[in-house]
C-alpha cells in the first residue's frame, strides 16, 4: 500500500533530507516577493533539499529540473505547482464571474479543462480553488473566490475540486487542488489585503468555515494557510485552525502548505521572535510546508536536535506530502506529467476554447434591459464600439493567469466583428483610458458615436486593478469612463455598456442613464465570442450576482446575508431618524445578490408548502411552477432563501437555502422542488452548536435575494 511505501521511504530519511521535503521554492516567476536564491536553486534541488516547486511550468522545464531532483541521494521526485485559478493557457472568466453562472457542472468543466492543459504541461498541482468568502469589494481577491454566499460558495469549491482532480488522484488529465486560504482571509479589516481579521466564533463556523469544509468532503489534496492573523493569532502558527479543526475534528488527511513566505512573517506579524521560533509555531500549529521563506530549512533540524520540535511532527509532515507524491505516481515516472507530445495536443485542442466560450457566456450578468434595448439585431446599420476596453486583449483575461498567451485571446471587437458580419457596420473609438483624465478622444468617440444607430460602450478596470494585493479604496469605474459615457449619452442614441471588471463596481451614471448593463466580469480568451452571443442573443444571459452591488464604499459590508432585522428596522425609506438606516444614501445596495435578468420573463406561480409542520427525520417539499412568459428561450436561477425570525442568536433577513437553473422554451412552464430537512433549518448557537430551533421559519423563492415573488412558513416541531 502507499501507506507501506511511504513507511519504508520515511525510514531511510536523514533528518536533513525530511526537512528538505518540507521546502518549497520559486522558480522563475514570482507570485510574491523575489528572492535571490538563483544560483544555489539547481544544488539545493540535487542534494534532496527541496520537496517542491512552484513557479516552473512547461515540458521543457520541469523535466529540466526533475532531472536535478533525481540525482539526490533517495531521488525524490519533485512536485510542481502553479497558481492555475482559471485556466492555463485557455483562459475561463476570473472564478468570481464562474460563480455567477451559478452551474456546478460548467465549473467542474472549466477546472477540469484547466487541470487537464496543466497536467500536459509539467504541472502537479494548482493552488485553487480559492474557497475564501469574499463580501467586501474593497479586497482585490473577492475576483478569485465564489462571492459572498456559504451555500453557493460551498458548493462551487466541491465542484472545483472535483474538476481540478476527478474522482481519484493520479489520471495525467488531473491535478492536486488546494482550497486556500485557511481561514477567514476574505474578512481582512478594511478590505486591505494581508490584514488582520476580526470574527465572531459563529461567523467563523457558520459563513467562513463550510466551503473549506465541503473542499476537505469533496477529497481536496491539500490545503494553504492565510496570510492573515485570526482573532489576534496568525493563520499560520493557528493550533485552533490547522490541528484542531483541520487535522483533528475534520481528520484532514492532506498536507497544508503556507502562503508565500507567511512562516517567516509570523516575525512581521510581531508573533515570534525570530525565523527559529516562527518555524517551531509554524510546525506545531500544523503548516506541513513553507513555501519561499526558508524558515523550515534553516531552522527545523536543529529545533529537533534541540528538543524543541519533535520528530514525530516533521514525520507526520512529510509523510502527508510523501503520500500526494506516490498518488501521483511520480515515484513510477516522475516525469509523468512532463511529455511533449502530449503537451502540444492537449494544447491545441479546440474543445478548450469551445468550454471557455460557454462558461464566459454563462458567466455574464444582465444588470439592465431597458426598451429591449439588447439584444441587437441584424437591421442595424451601424454600431459604434466605444471604450478603452473595446478592443484590449489582456484585460479580458484578468489577473491570476501566470503567464499565459494574450494574443490568443478574443477582444470584444474581434468578437463583434464576426458576428456583426457585413450588413452591419463596426465603427470604433477608444475615447479615453481605463486610467487617468485624458479627454482627448472624447470628441471624437461623440463623433463616432453620432454616425451609428446604437452605441456599445465597453468599460471597467483594467486587469491588473483587482486580485491580489490590489485592494481600493474607490470602487467606482476608473479614470474619466463615466465621463465618456455622459458624453455619448448626451448624442441621443441608445446606449448599452458592457462593463468589464474583477469586483463589484460602482458606476452611478451608467447605471441610471444607459439603456442597457452586461456586467462581463474578466471573461478570459473566448471572452470576445462570447460577448458577441451575448450581445446578439444567440445566447440569452441567465447569470446573477453571486456578490452584491454596494451604491458607494460607505455601505459596506452589505453582504446580503450580514442584514438584520435590527431593534430599529427601517419600515419607511423616507423615514431614517433613529431608524438602522443612512442618512445620506439608502441602505439598500444597488444590484443585490442574486440579480441578473433576460431577454425574456418568467413568472412564478403555484406555491406550495407539501405540509405546514415539520420533524426532525422529515422533509417538507417547497414547490411552485415556472413558466417563461417572454418570446425566446432563456434559463431562470430561481432561488430559495429562509429566514428564522426568532432565535436564540439573531438570524439574518435571508439566508440562501438552494437554488435551481432551469431551461424553458417560451411559453414553457416547468414545476420545481425543493426539499427542506431539519439541517436546512439549523445554525450554530451560542455555545457553538449546530442547532435547529423549534418554531416558524420563514421560506422564500424569487429570482434574486431583493426580487422574492412566493412567501410562506413552515413550523419546526420539537
Ligand atoms: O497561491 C498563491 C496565494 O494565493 C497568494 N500568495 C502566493 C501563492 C503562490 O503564488
Amino acid at each position: 500500500s502507499i501507506e507501506q511505501r511511504v513507511a519504508a521511504l520515511l525510514a531511510q530519511m536523514t533528518l536533513e533530507e525530511k526537512v528538505g521535503q518540507l521546502n518549497q521554492y520559486s522558480g522563475r516567476e514570482v507570485t510574491g516577493p523575489a528572492s535571490d536564491r538563483k544560483n544555489t536553486l539547481l544544488t539545493s534541488i540535487s542534494s534532496g533539499k527541496v520537496g517542491s516547486m512552484l513557479n516552473v511550468k512547461g515540458v521543457k522545464d520541469t523535466r529540466e529540473i526533475q532531472a536535478e531532483a533525481l540525482k539526490s541521494r533517495l531521488k525524490i521526485p519533485l512536485l510542481f505547482s502553479l497558481d492555475v485559478i482559471h485556466g492555463y493557457q485557455t483562459t475561463f472568466p476570473i472564478p468570481l464571474g464562474e460563480a455567477a453562472s451559478w452551474d456546478l457542472d460548467a465549473i467542474r468543466l472549466g477546472a477540469h479543462v484547466a487541470a487537464k492543459e496543466a497536467a500536459a504541461s509539467g504541472i502537479h498541482w494548482t493552488f485553487a480553488p480559492m474557497v475564501d468568502i469574499g463580501r467586501d469589494p474593497r479586497w482585490g481577491r473577492v475576483m478569485e473566490g465564489a462571492g459572498e454566499d456559504t451555500y453557493l460558495g460551498s458548493l462551487i469549491a466541491k465542484a472545483r475540486v472535483l474538476g481540478f482532480q476527478g474522482e481519484k488522484l493520479g489520471g495525467t488529465d488531473a491535478v492536486l487542488a488546494c482550497a486556500k486560504h485557511f481561514a477567514a482571509y476574505g474578512a481582512p479589516i478594511g478590505g486591505r489585503d494581508y490584514n488582520a481579521v476580526d470574527l465572531s466564533p459563529q461567523q467563523l463556523w457558520e459563513t467562513y468555515l463550510p466551503p473549506f469544509k465541503a473542499a476537505a468532503d469533496a477529497g481536496v489534496a491539500t490545503f494553504m494557510n492565510s496570510f492573515n492573523a485570526l482573532n489576534g493569532i496568525p493563520a499560520t502558527g493557528n493550533s485552533y485552525l490547522q490541528r484542531d479543526i483541520l487535522k483533528g475534528q475534520w481528520q484532514y488527511p492532506g498536507f497544508v502548505v503556507s502562503d508565500w513566505a507567511s512562516i517567516a512573517e509570523l516575525v512581521n506579524w510581531g508573533y515570534a521572535t525570530d525565523k527559529k521560533e516562527a518555524a517551531q509555531q509554524a510546525i506545531t500549529a500544523g503548516s506541513d510546508m513553507d513555501m519561499e521563506s526558508d524558515t523550515y530549512s534553516q531552522n527545523l533540524a536543529q529545533l529537533v536536535k534541540d528538543g524543541k520540535v519533535k520528530m514525530d511532527l516533521v514525520d507526520d509532515a512529510v509523510r502527508r506530502i510523501l503520500h500526494k507524491k506516490f498518488e501521483l505516481g511520480l515515484f513510477e515516472d516522475p516525469y509523468r506529467f512532463s511529455d511533449e507530445k502530449r503537451e502540444k495536443q492537449v494544447l491545441a485542442d479546440p474543445q478548450n476554447r469551445a468550454a471557455a466560450r460557454q462558461m464566459a457566456q454563462k458567466s455574464m450578468v444582465l444588470l439592465k434591459n431597458e426598451k429591449a434595448t439588447l439584444p441587437l439585431t441584424k437591421q442595424l446599420r451601424s454600431i459604434a464600439l466605444i471604450g478603452p476596453i473595446a478592443k484590449a486583449k489582456r484585460d479580458l483575461n484578468g489577473s491570476w493567469t501566470v503567464d499565459t498567451d494574450t494574443t490568443r485571446i478574443t477582444s470584444l471587437y474581434d468578437g463583434l466583428r464576426q458576428r456583426a458580419g457585413k450588413t452591419t457596420q463596426l465603427l470604433y473609438a477608444k475615447g479615453c483610458a481605463v486610467e487617468g483624465d485624458s479627454r482627448a478622444g472624447f470628441d471624437q468617440a461623440v463623433a463616432t458615436a453620432q454616425k451609428a444607430d446604437i452605441v456599445v460602450m465597453a468599460v471597467g478596470e483594467g486587469w491588473n486593478m483587482s486580485g491580489e494585493a490590489k485592494s481600493r479604496t474607490d470602487i467606482h469605474l476608473p479614470g474619466v469612463q463615466e465621463e465618456l459615457f455622459k458624453a455619448l449619452r448626451a448624442t441621443g442614441k441608445p446606449v448599452a455598456v458592457v462593463v468589464f471588471g474583477g469586483r463589484p463596481l460602482i458606476f452611478d451614471a451608467i447605471a441610471d442613464q444607459a439603456d442597457a448593463v452586461l456586467f462581463a466580469w474578466w471573461p478570459g480568451s473566448e471572452g470576445g465570442t462570447a460577448l458577441a452571443d451575448v450581445l446578439y442573443g444567440d445566447y440569452n444571459p441567465a447569470g446573477k450576482l453571486p456578490i452584491t452591488f454596494p451604491r458607494n464604499v460607505g455601505q459596506i459590508p452589505i453582504a446580503y446575508n450580514q442584514q438584520y432585522n435590527t431593534g430599529r428596522p427601517l419600515i419607511k425609506v423616507s423615514e431614517t431618524r433613529y431608524r438602522s438606516a443612512y442618512i445620506d444614501a439608502p441602505a439598500t445596495p444597488r444590484y443585490a445578490f442574486g440579480h441578473g435578468l433576460s431577454y425574456t420573463s418568467f413568472k412564478y406561480s403555484d406555491f406550495k408548502i407539501s405540509r405546514s409542520q415539520l420533524k426532525a427525520g422529515e422533509t417538507v417539499q417547497v414547490s411552485f411552477t415556472l413558466t417563461n412568459t417572454g418570446k425566446v428561450i432563456g434559463e431562470e436561477i430561481a432561488q430559495l432563501y429562509l429566514r428564522d425570525p426568532v432565535a436564540s442568536v439573531v438570524r439574518p433577513l435571508k439566508e440562501l437555502k438552494d437554488f435551481r437553473k432551469i431551461s424553458l422554451k417560451p411559453g414553457e412552464s416547468k414545476t420545481i422542488t425543493f426539499p427542506i430537512d431539519k439541517d436546512k433549518l439549523a445554525f450554530y448557537n451560542s455555545k457553538l452548536e449546530w442547532v435547529a430551533e423549534p418554531g416558524k421559519f420563514n421560506l422564500m423563492v424569487g429570482s434574486a435575494s431583493d426580487d422574492i415573488r412566493l412567501e410562506g412558513t413552515v413550523d419546526l416541531l420539537p
